[in-house]
């Protein structure tokens, strides 16, 4: 017999905020402002980390099934794809699969960089699956056709930033290397506004500044993505005084974590629960 859940935030629908490694963890970090009573669950797919080089068809098939894995065994109340390059690939199909199920996106922030600039040189800095996805020219179209874009595709960002974050050390050099293909100048005019459209480069942000060859804002969709969710869902409301309180739980899809992963995801509140089940 399965025990009656406590009281409390703990025992209703959680939220799931899913990626392909820790990247979606700077929208996690915003989710918990916003929507403090929440129970949170992180999934991340590092058996299939990076998702930058994919291919389409089989990284789509991959996240869609995966996600449908994720509501069996958490009947959520609502997913945060914190991907650009899973949701520009596979949030259509996503949406058309589980129709119940509230989806909340993540993608390239060209509309917001757009109507910031000043300069009318922005740049997207992205995975390489994400540069070339038709979304991303979409958007561009859309919203910032008066603008000159410059998509950067990054090989290596992704791990760079899921390396700082376990302590090991990333060079200036090799961070330049992957960034400065952003920084544009052109008839007197630089580019102004950099858009993170990867959600592990937030992580990075204070070093890619020490870098850069010159200032510019770096633009990361966290709060946004965050502030969608509560437009979404409603809230929970604070847990009764004395109710039993579960911790937020953290998955991946290889069920194996290293130590240095283990510590790091406490640091961020999460229990680890083990593998997605197959
Ligand atoms: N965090 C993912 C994104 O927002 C990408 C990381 C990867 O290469 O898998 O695009």
């Amino acid at each position: 017999m399965t025990a009656a859940l406590p009281t409390g935030k703990h025992s209703e629908q959680p939220v799931v905020i899913f990626d392909s490694g820790i990247g979606g963890l700077t929208v996690l970090r915003e989710v918990r402002f916003k929507l403090p009573f929440d129970r949170l669950v992180y999934v991340f797919d590092d058996a299939g980390f990076p998702y930058g080089d994919w291919d389409e068809q089989p990284l789509l098939d991959r996240i869609v099934a995966l996600i449908g894995k994720v509501i069996e065994a958490h009947d959520p109340k609502a997913i945060i794809i914190a991907c650009n390059t899973a949701f520009t690939l596979a949030g259509e199909a996503l949406r058309k699969t589980y129709p119940n199920v509230p989806f909340v996106g993540t993608v390239p922030a060209i509309k917001p960089a757009a109507a910031r600039t000043k300069s009318g040189l922005i740049s997207v800095l992205a995975t390489p699956g994400t540069v070339q996805r038709a979304y991303t020219r979409d958007l561009i179209e859309a919203h910032a056709s008066g603008c000159s874009v410059t998509l950067v595709g990054s090989q290596k960002l992704a791990q760079l930033a899921e390396g700082h974050l376990r302590g090991q050390q990333v060079t200036d050099e090799a961070l330049l290397a992957e960034i400065e293909g952003c920084f544009v100048a052109s008839d007197g005019r630089r580019t102004d506004i950099v858009v993170l459209a990867c959600t592990h480069y937030p992580f990075l942000t204070n070093r890619l500044r020490e870098v850069a060859p010159w200032p510019v804002d770096w633009i990361d969709p966290a709060e946004a993505i965050a502030r969608q969710l509560g437009r979404v869902v409603s809230a929970s409301s604070a847990p009764e005084q004395g109710a039993e309180i579960n911790s937020d739980e953290v998955m991946c899809s290889s069920g194996n974590l290293s130590g240095e992963s283990l510590s790091l995801m406490r640091g961020f509140g999460l229990v680890f629960t083990g593998q997605l089940p197959t």
